[in-house]
């Protein structure tokens, strides 16, 4: 592992995904420092899910590693420490629990699973809640929501886990432009707060605004690096090669 271990919350190595013997993921190197927000940009089917999952330990790679500079003996307890937000339509809604039993689950990992939540808890999910403009929403069954409040819910949930690095899987899909725009400044929140942010994301105008580092996936990793140095004409030209008409009035 790294000898400056404490400048990158995540680092991939030499990672290499696939479904069905097919790599989706090929030889990914990926650094992933400490306390920034990131993009991750490529286009449908890049293998930007993938890599998310890959990174939770949710899929088993082919090869290679990931390291988290916080890992400490006890794998369970570091867990907790990861914050994630599924693709919205990854996730079946079917099953009986208000909005306030999803958000409580983040507290899961610091409760575990047969403790009751705290008073403590109850108040930092409402608090959370009432951030992402849900409280009202706290005893609707979770399957009587839009996608995009569903969506707010599970960004509740995992600000309630207080972790260390999140990873949020396009949570700007189907959301209206103010709750984009809550959702943003929640984001720099987090990072202002030394969290280490990781957001899949498909908006390419609005990626200079939102955030300060880029990963550019598409198999490989294309370029990863600050904004301003490698979210170039070049480098989007090569991640969606087969897709340029999409990049017309972006760049
Ligand atoms: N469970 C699976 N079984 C087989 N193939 C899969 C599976 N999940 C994803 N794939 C394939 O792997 C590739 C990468 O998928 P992935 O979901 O990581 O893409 P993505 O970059 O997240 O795309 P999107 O922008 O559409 O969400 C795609 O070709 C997809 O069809
Ligand atoms: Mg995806």
């Amino acid at each position: 592992m790294n000898n400056n271990a404490t400048s990158y919350a995540v680092e991939v190595e030499d990672l290499t995904v696939a479904y069905d013997m097919k790599p989706v993921l090929w030889d990914i190197d990926l650094k992933i420092p400490k306390g920034k927000l990131m993009a991750v940009v490529g286009p449908n089917g890049a293998g930007k899910t993938t890599l998310i999952k890959a990174m939770l330990g949710l899929l088993t790679p082919v090869s290679g590693a990931v390291h988290f500079t916080n890992e400490s003996e006890d794998l369970r307890a570091f867990k907790n420490r990861i914050g994630y937000v599924p693709q919205s339509g990854s996730v079946d809604w079917d099953f009986p629990a208000t909005v306030q039993d999803v958000v409580l689950m983040g507290c899961y990992g610091k409760l575990g699973w047969v403790k009751r939540p705290r008073k403590a808890d109850m108040a930092l999910a409402q608090q959370m809640l009432k951030k992402v403009g849900m409280l009202e929403y706290a005893t609707r069954q979770i399957s009587q929501l839009s996608g995009g409040q569903q969506q707010r819910v599970f960004l509740a949930r995992a600000l309630v886990q207080e972790a260390d690095v999140y990873f949020m899987d396009e949570p700007f899909k189907g959301v209206d432009a103010q709750t984009e725009k809550a959702i943003v400044l929640l984001l720099k929140e987090l990072k202002e707060n030394g969290k280490t942010v990781v957001v899949v994301h498909h908006d390419l105008q609005t990626v200079a605004d939102y955030f300060d580092w880029v990963t550019l996936i598409n198999l490989c990793v294309v370029a990863s690096g600050p904004v301003n140095e490698v979210f170039h004409e070049e480098n989007l030209k090569k991640t969606y090669r087969s897709t340029g008409g999409l990049l017309r009035s972006v760049v």
